[in-house]
């Protein structure tokens, strides 16, 4: 039985990716890093910002050092925070918001699982922070996703067994670490479909058999 629906942010409940995408972009245009692409940024998603600052750096080709680094990625993220001073209720993606209205009347429990730091300004911009429980997300962790630490924290901070909770992500990574974290995944659109979810939909809008998924 589940009790509690554990949710990614970025790609699930809130269209952030663009941004995302856009604020990477405009800083490997800075380090005259002509090669990095969407195709890239597939690889960035569900991952932490270090980790996705290699992915771009890893296009050029020139060695950075750990300070250089930290200042890099701090710099990817304000442009990333000037981005979000546009977001409000039109971010949230088709269906998210009637989906968690719907869960809490059943009585689920809702918790957030993201390796973003800027998780809970992104639900205070959206007003989703009305509709959640619980918040894991890259303040509370040391290991990004594919590590399943973050769904680990989210479950604890809801009280609930790890097999009493399900994951609904978007990203490869993202995937993998509820697997990992014996939790069921809904997987939600196309880029983790190398991969194995026990349930899958094309998004939250879509036509999705909760009371199935619930009962199992
Ligand atoms: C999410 C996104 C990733 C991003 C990560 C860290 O998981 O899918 O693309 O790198 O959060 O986000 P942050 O807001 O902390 O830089
Ligand atoms: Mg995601």
């Amino acid at each position: 039985m589940i009790k509690g629906v554990i949710f990614d942010l970025d790609g699930v409940l809130v269209s952030t990716d663009e941004m995302h995408f856009n604020a990477w972009k405009k800083l490997a245009d800075e380090l005259g890093i002509d090669k990095f692409t969407k195709e890239d940024n597939k690889r960035q998603k569900g991952v932490s910002r270090m980790n996705s600052l290699d992915v771009v750096l890893s296009k050029g080709n020139r060695i950075y050092t750990e300070e250089e680094k930290e200042e890099l990625a701090e710099r990817k993220n304000t442009y990333y925070k000037e981005l979000l001073e546009e977001l409000n209720e039109n971010g949230i993606l088709p269906g998210a918001k009637e989906c968690l209205k719907m869960l809490r009347q059943k009585g689920i429990l809702i918790g957030i699982g993201s390796v973003s730091k800027n998780a809970p300004l992104i639900l205070e911009r959206t007003g989703l922070i009305h509709y959640v429980d619980k918040i894991s997300c890259g303040l509370d962790i040391t290991r990004s996703k594919p590590d399943p630490q973050v769904f680990e924290v989210a479950a604890d901070k809801l009280g609930l067994k790890y097999e009493e909770c399900l994951v609904v992500e978007d990203s490869f990574a993202g995937v993998v670490a509820g697997k990992a974290a014996h939790m069921k995944v809904l997987g939600i659109g196309t880029e983790y479909k190398q991969l194995r979810a026990d349930y899958e939909a094309p998004g939250l809008w879509a036509d999705i058999n909760w009371e199935v998924i619930l009962e199992e």
